[in-house]
């Protein structure tokens, strides 16, 4: 390992916009479907990686719904959960904000008892054994109606004080943040933090209604923001968090390449970025992998990785006392001596 690459896996880091569901090794997705019956098209780790060679987002959500169906039993979400949550500790993750999207699962009658109990266990057992701060987000589904979401808030309104907030993924074009408007209104009104995935295939106006419409705490994506100045103008000065996901944009073809990802271009024009992992195994990497193929192609410096995990750090819905120990926790790492 090069000096810089073990300065990154040790900065104490956040993984802000993960997916459970989309952080399934192969190996595991493997055990999984054996355990429980299901038959995969795939049957070894190898065959399902080379999977993964997507044209867009649509043909990723088509095989990430299709592992989805491996998740039966609550130790099914433990255990995947609880994988994640190690790997990412390995990684230097310290604040981990997890999504979940409860339809997959439901639809299939599986309890929403069994996923809840299962994801908050694994939560807390990282609390304990890696001292890990770790959130819970409940995302719904934006190719389904907004009754639909309703229907999930409702589900899980027995658990509101496991559950950090509410988000939304799934198929973006066409499905603007406006058509859940009210829900997202409800989901304020009960108490919960809000972000939604907007501008990563959509325009940069789905960007602005999730901030105008839904009012959100943090944007998911939000590349196509720099297509309107004046958004990206209010985006800086309300220093409104934008969770990129690079790894992701590139397997995705958001970027026709890593070195055209304008993530560079946002953090100069005074966007509040952070980076993220999205979905780890189909797309090629945790946090750290995202910060140094970023690195790599767009020449970031090391100052520049330290204000993107600085970043990352401010825009967690943790306390304010609980942020407050976590910048000091990266001022005394940033400052001790590097070799190599
Ligand atoms: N976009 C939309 N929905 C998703 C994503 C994403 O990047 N990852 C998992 N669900
Ligand atoms: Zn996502």
């Amino acid at each position: 390992m090069t000096g810089i690459e073990a300065f990154v896996r040790g900065l104490p880091k956040t993984d802000l916009h993960m997916h459970i569901e989309g952080s399934i090794e192969p190996e595991l997705m493997l055990e999984l479907a054996a355990r429980n019956g299901v038959t995969l098209r795939w049957d070894t780790p190898e065959a399902l990686r080379g999977a993964y060679r997507f044209e867009n987002l649509q043909s990723f959500l088509d095989l990430y719904f299709e592992g989805c169906k491996v998740l039966v039993t609550e130790r099914d979400f433990r255990d995947v959960t609880r994988a994640y949550l190690r790997r990412a500790h390995e990684d230097g993750v310290v604040r981990a904000e997890l999504f979940i999207g409860p339809q997959s699962f439901t639809e299939r009658g599986i309890p929403i008892e069994a996923l809840m109990s299962g994801v908050l266990a694994a939560m807390e057992d990282a609390r304990g054994a890696h001292g890990m701060s770790v959130g819970l987000m409940i995302s719904v589904h934006r190719h389904r109606t907004e009754p639909d979401a309703f229907a999930v808030l409702n589900q899980v309104m027995p658990w509101k004080d496991d559950i950090i907030g509410i988000g939304m993924g799934g198929a973006e074009v066409g499905n603007p943040p406006s058509k859940f408007a009210r829900f997202f209104r409800a989901a304020r009104e009960r108490g919960f933090r809000t972000a939604v995935h907007a501008g990563e295939e959509g325009p940069a106006s789905y960007v602005r209604e999730a901030l105008d419409l839904l009012h959100v705490d943090r944007i998911d994506h939000g590349n196509a923001c720099l297509a309107d100045p004046d958004l990206v103008r209010e985006l800086a000065i309300r220093r409104v968090p934008l969770t990129v996901c690079p790894l992701s944009n590139l397997r995705l073809k958001v970027v026709p390449s890593l070195e055209e990802h304008p993530l560079k271009a946002m953090m100069a024009h005074g966007l509040h970025v952070t980076v993220n992992s999205d979905d780890p195994p189909y797309f090629g990497g945790y946090v750290t992998e995202n910060l140094l193929a970023c690195r790599e192609a767009l020449g970031l410096s090391r100052d520049a990785i330290v204000r993107l995990v600085r970043n990352g750090l401010e825009a967690a819905f943790v306390t304010e006392e609980e942020r407050q120990a976590l910048l000091l926790r990266l001022d005394a790492y940033v400052r001790m001596p590097v070799d190599g």
